[in-house]
């Protein structure tokens, strides 16, 4: 569905992307993470043809980004967006319906289903700028999905939603994704991404610095608790030169095993060594503890 080769934008100052290589399947929803100026924006204008690489490129369903074909096929959500606010929402929704072209007799069903799936139904016909934050962000993505298309991208769409809002955006990504919809998401709230997403990707000062099925993110790691007595110091030497954020602290021992299969040679080793254990605590880290790794620990970037 989405493909991008090398894709870079350099401005003045900045490499805001560098060499990003992503592939991302028909049907897969598709979380991109990463700090504040992580290149997360200028990644997806580039995806949709707003902003013009520097060098690489980016393919929606094999074409060049920007083609007139693929933009009617594409939904964008952007960061930060003005509306024409002397409308409704249901001018506004109608004029997006004239420029995707959406033919006239199924413009008022595509419309209608639009604001009842983001939660706007029965508010179409107030003036936009008397509506709120939230208001707006779920008429921005009623506009981006109103034409049913393949591809949608979501630049950070639950920004100014309350926690309501939120679960609201949540649903209709899960309903989008029943329909067969590839979802691209930028965000830096994890637990949103956490339960929506199929798919991760890390970005940091432009650099893709891993991607792939959330799976893969969520279960490799263990984080491991133990409360313990007479722990051997060498073996807790060991542990740190091997990198494992060892921490001890009033005889609770945490550190991190690679898979599940490590905690019990983790447990053997320390009753081996003399240790005598009274609890063990053993669980997948949260895709914070993972974020916070991976972006802050990353020496490659
Ligand atoms: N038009 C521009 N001209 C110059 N520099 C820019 C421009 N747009 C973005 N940048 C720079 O490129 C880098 C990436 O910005 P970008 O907006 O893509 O980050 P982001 O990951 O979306 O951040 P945020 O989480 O704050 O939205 C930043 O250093 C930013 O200052
Ligand atoms: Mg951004």
């Amino acid at each position: 569905m989405l493909e991008t080769e090398k894709l870079s934008k350099k401005y003045e100052h900045t490499a805001a992307c560098t060499d990003i290589c992503l592939s991302i399947k028909e049907g897969q929803v598709f979380g991109l993470l990463g700090p504040n100026g992580a290149g997360k924006s200028t990644l997806v204008k580039m995806i949709i043809g707003l902003v013009r690489p520097s060098s690489g490129k980016a393919l929606i369903m094999g074409r060049a980004a920007g083609d007139i074909e693929v933009r009617y096929k594409t939904g964008y959500l952007p960061e930060m967006f003005r509306f024409y606010d002397w409308l409704n929402a249901w001018e506004l929704l109608s004029f997006y319906a004239r420029v995707y072209q959406i033919p006239a007799d199924k413009e008022k069903l595509a419309i209608q289903e639009a604001l009842e799936l983001v939660g706007l139904k029965g508010r179409e016909k107030g003036m936009i700028k008397t509506y709120s934050k939230g208001m707006q962000q779920r008429l921005g993505l009623a506009r981006a999905i109103l034409h049913q298309p393949a591809l949608v991208l979501l630049d950070e769409p639950t920004s100014a939603l309350d926690p309501l809002g939120r679960r609201d955006v949540r649903d209709v990504i899960k309903r989008l994704q029943q329909r067969g919809t590839t979802i691209f998401l930028n965000s830096h709230l994890l637990g949103e991404v956490e339960m929506t997403c199929s798919h991760l990707g890390f970005i940091k000062r432009g650099h893709l610095i891993d991607a792939g099925p959330i799976a893969d993110f969520m279960t490799k790691e263990q984080e491991i608790t133990v409360e313990v007595d007479n722990l051997n110091h060498d073996l807790f030497t060991r542990w740190n030169i091997e990198g494992r954020a060892v921490n001890m602290n009033d005889k609770l021992l945490q550190l991190k095993a690679v898979n599940r299969e490590e905690v019990p040679v983790i447990i053997n080793e320390i009753i081996g060594a003399g240790g005598r254990i009274y609890r063990v605590e053993s669980r997948s880290r949260g895709l914070e503890e993972v974020f916070i790794d991976l972006i802050e620990n990353d020496g490659a970037v």
